[in-house]
């Protein structure tokens, strides 16, 4: 499998399995056939609520020799309600025990929002905390300590920008190993990939599918499909294999065996230049998450990207 290399000197493999929105009661066989499969790279969050029974998973594949834990890249995130400084280490042990591991490969934190303790998506007003109180640095700082101390072997970004991350090239000692975003044609990612790799920072695309949508999606676009049908392959491998073979990391969900397989199999589709020319041209910054969610002026929290 191809990996990437990180500015820790780690090796990240380039495809992993997606883990949002996989339901308890589903994501344990998930987890099972990806590695059977060839999968080594989860990626998780605590705000997934699935966390255990992932780690029942990962127990039971390596128990039974499915794989070892050292071939195994497993990478969560720290929600939004524990960027203070003392609910950081907690809330990593947290996710340390959900998934029965004694360090994770990569923590990313996942949102640059802040919240309040035990809050899930911020409803009220109350939920939000301005970054004037905790700061982004800050909260980066307590991350570095988790990386010192051996609990994470990389600690990463998500859904961070290009004044986000500065402000931590700034204030802190340990760089960003990753920036994981959301990263689809639609959705090029251009500017902020540049960026990245001029800061030694990998880049993980998360919905590389299109997420999970009812109603007319990615999976279906003409130029997408049309490809797919003349180079016979799928239009989720042509998705993918567009992200890797320009050193896009990619973490496709699926609970679907069939589809577990096929999108693992997109690292043996080559695009020719031509093709990848066409899925350059289709970008309309287009995001299926856009951050309004998190959006509450009067906390300071104007515009997310
Ligand atoms: N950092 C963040 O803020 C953030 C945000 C969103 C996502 N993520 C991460 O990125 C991962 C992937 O993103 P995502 O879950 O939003 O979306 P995605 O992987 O782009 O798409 C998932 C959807 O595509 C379907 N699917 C999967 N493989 C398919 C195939 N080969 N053919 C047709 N349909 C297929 C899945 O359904 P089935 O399961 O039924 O197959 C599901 O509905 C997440 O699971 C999560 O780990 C991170």
């Amino acid at each position: 499998m191809k990996t990437i290399k990180l500015n820790t000197d780690a090796l990240m493999p380039i495809i992993g399995l997606g883990t949002f929105l996989s339901a308890p009661g589903e994501v344990y066989q998930a987890v099972r056939w990806a590695i059977k499969i060839g999968y080594k790279h989860i990626d998780c969050a605590s705000i997934y609520n699935n966390q255990k029974e992932i780690g029942q998973a990962i127990h039971d594949a390596i128990v039974e020799g499915d794989i070892k834990r050292e071939e195994l890249f497993v990478t969560s995130k720290l929600w939004n309600d524990s960027h203070a400084m003392r609910d950081v280490r907690p809330a990593c042990e947290q996710s340390l025990k959900e998934l029965q591991l004694e360090y994770l490969d990569l923590y990313l934190m996942h949102w640059p929002v802040a919240q309040r303790k035990g809050t899930g998506m911020p409803k009220s007003d109350d939920d939000w905390i301005p970054l004037t109180e905790i700061p982004l640095w800050k909260t980066w700082a307590e991350m570095e300590k988790l990386y010192n101390d051996g609990l994470v072997k990389a600690i990463g970004v998500s859904n961070f920008n290009e004044a986000n991350i500065n402000l931590l090239l700034e204030k802190t000692q340990i760089p960003p190993a990753v920036n994981q975003v959301e990263c689809h044609p639609l959705l090029s990612q251009n500017d902020l990939i540049a960026f990245c790799r001029k800061n030694n920072i990998a880049v993980t695309a998360y919905s590389p599918l299109g997420a999970e949508r009812s109603g007319a999606t990615l999976l279906e676009n003409k130029v997408i499909v049309d490809m797919a049908e003349r180079i016979q392959t799928t239009p989720a491998q042509i998705l993918l294999s567009w992200q890797m073979q320009r050193g896009i990391i990619v973490i496709p969900k699926s609970v679907k065996e069939n589809r577990i397989h096929e999108n693992y199999a997109s690292q043996a589709v080559e695009l020719d230049a031509a093709d990848i020319k066409i899925i350059d041209g289709l970008n309309q910054n287009h995001r299926f998450f856009d951050g309004t969610f998190f959006e509450n002026p009067a906390k300071g929290y104007d515009k997310i990207f």
